[in-house]
């Protein structure tokens, strides 16, 4: 059976991380974080000083870029690949609202973007890959065979990502992270380079009031059309 590139792309928090596991799982495909690349860039400015409140040394992030390595290991017990910053599991380190609170500003930098899309094509150039992001279908494979764009109310997205954080002992607040989640939309969409914006081609799904496992079926639906659409 040939394999084809899926791109999920949308805003924070709508769950395409949990929906590009479960059905790279389910077709045996790889699955690849890209949010999880920019939000370790960021982490490494933050830990070698480049970052302070809120002043960001944009130029000495660029000229360090040659020795961030980024790379993914598959965690069989966890059945999916956890990021490594320069050797290191990051994994965790990566999913505080710190880091959130920071990592749209690095991710707007042109080449951080030009050298991790570079890193995702060549993950993606066999294909039988489900990949998430931004700019998936847009600029990292705008000939992905499916592309799904995933929106939810900014109140919705904030409620999931509060429960999350909470369940993760972070002691946060709601307010908080929908300001988190309403400011990273804003630097998203109004970024320079490669903005989040949704493919002409792509096929959006609102899933304010979808159960995951209503999600899931769609999604893999439309995958199993695609995969017999392109034998
Ligand atoms: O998916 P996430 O919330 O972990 O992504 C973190 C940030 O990284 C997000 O605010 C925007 C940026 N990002 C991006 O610009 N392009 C991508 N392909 C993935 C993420």
């Amino acid at each position: 059976m040939n394999k084809i590139t899926i791109a999920i792309d949308g805003f924070s928090s709508t769950g395409k991380s949990t929906i590009a596991k479960q059905l790279a799982k389910q077709l045996g495909y790889v699955y690849v974080d890209t949010g999880a690349m920019y939000r370790s860039v960021t982490l490494y400015a933050m830990e070698n000083g480049l970052i302070n409140n809120n002043d960001f040394n944009k130029e000495a992030l660029v000229y360090q870029l040659p020795s961030i390595q980024i790379s993914f290991e598959f965690n069989a017990d966890l059945g999916f690949a956890e990021v490594y910053l320069n050797g290191i599991n990051v994994e965790k380190k990566i999913r505080t609202l710190k880091v959130s609170g920071y990592v749209s500003q690095v991710a707007a930098v042109s080449e951080v973007r030009q050298k991790l899309v570079e890193q995702q094509q060549k993950m993606g150039e066999d294909k039988g890959v489900v990949m998430d992001g931004r700019d998936i279908g847009t600029v990292v494979f705008p000939n992905a065979k499916l592309k799904v764009f995933m929106v939810a109310s900014a109140e919705t997205r904030a409620e999931r990502r509060y429960k999350e954080l909470i369940n993760r002992g972070e002691h946060v607040n709601y307010e908080a992270v929908l300001k988190n989640v309403t400011d990273r939309d804003y630097i998203d969409t109004n970024r320079a380079d490669s903005p989040l914006i949704k493919a002409d081609d792509a096929i959006e799904i609102d899933n304010s009031y979808l159960s995951l496992e209503e999600q899931f079926d769609k999604i893999l639906q439309l995958a199993i059309m695609a995969i017999e659409d392109y034998e």
